[in-house]
């Protein structure tokens, strides 16, 4: 499983590659727009904070095939490293993967909302596909369904692509997402830090900590006694 963090903001990319185990970080023009500054900049800050190696997804906002090579060749160059572009699904959008996959430059399909937008984005040349998990629950749809297709149908048709699940609202969705073999979760910085919280977690620590501080006192650790 691949964790991913979905957000631009630079203190909160700081704090998730310091404790967990993050692969990446994705990007889309409301998360750029949030942080409301030079787009270059925010790009580039990314960059020196998970290296040259840690994938950083970045999204094209040319309705044209044409002009989103033009942006994928450009970011390609500006921002370097480990980097994919980030494709809406609409059909512009899949000539340009066509387009893109000769040149070997690196595509995340975005979004997607059904399982056969996904197969074709595939099929084009997409690398990872990402499919909107809460916004299809919040049309009346099944998110977690539409991501057992997309990894069933992926398993069928012996495709390379990895599908990247995107738009959670809370951990459960982030769960059973797992559960359907989908290769990694791209997750805003609040959820990832719910990942790991558990009122008897903590309540075990502390116990822990007070019976042993009970014995060898108080601040002790391991190395300091005997
Ligand atoms: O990466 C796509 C994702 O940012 C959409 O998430 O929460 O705006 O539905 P959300």
């Amino acid at each position: 499983m691949l964790y991913i963090l979905d957000t631009a903001n630079l203190d909160a990319i700081k704090k998730a590659y310091d404790l967990y185990p993050m692969s990446g970080v994705t990007t889309n023009p409301t998360i750029i727009s949030k942080e409301n500054r030079s787009f270059l900049s925010i790009l580039k800050n990314i960059r020196e904070i998970v290296g040259e190696d840690s994938m950083l997804h970045v999204q094209a906002v040319s309705t044209t095939a044409e002009g989103m090579v033009k942006e994928a060749e450009y970011l390609t160059e500006t921002i370097g490293g480990n980097l994919y572009i980030k494709i809406p699904v609409i059909p512009e959008g899949i000539k340009a993967m066509k387009i893109l996959k000769k040149k070997g430059i690196k595509i995340t399909a975005t979004a997607i909302f059904t399982a056969q937008q996904a197969l074709m984005a595939a099929v084009a040349g997409a690398d990872f596909v990402a499919p909107y998990v809460n916004r299809i629950d919040n049309i009346s749809g099944n998110g977690i369904r539409v991501v057992e297709e997309i990894v069933q149908l992926f398993e069928l048709h012996n495709i390379d692509a990895k599908v990247l699940a995107a738009s959670f609202k809370n951990v459960q969705q982030v769960h059973e997402v797992s559960l359907t073999g989908a290769e990694s979760v791209t997750v805003n910085p609040e959820i990832m830090d719910k990942m790991l919280e558990h009122p008897l977690t903590d309540w075990s620590v502390d116990q822990f900590i007070k019976d042993w501080e009970n014995v060898y006192g108080e601040g002790k650790i391991t190395l300091d006694v005997e």
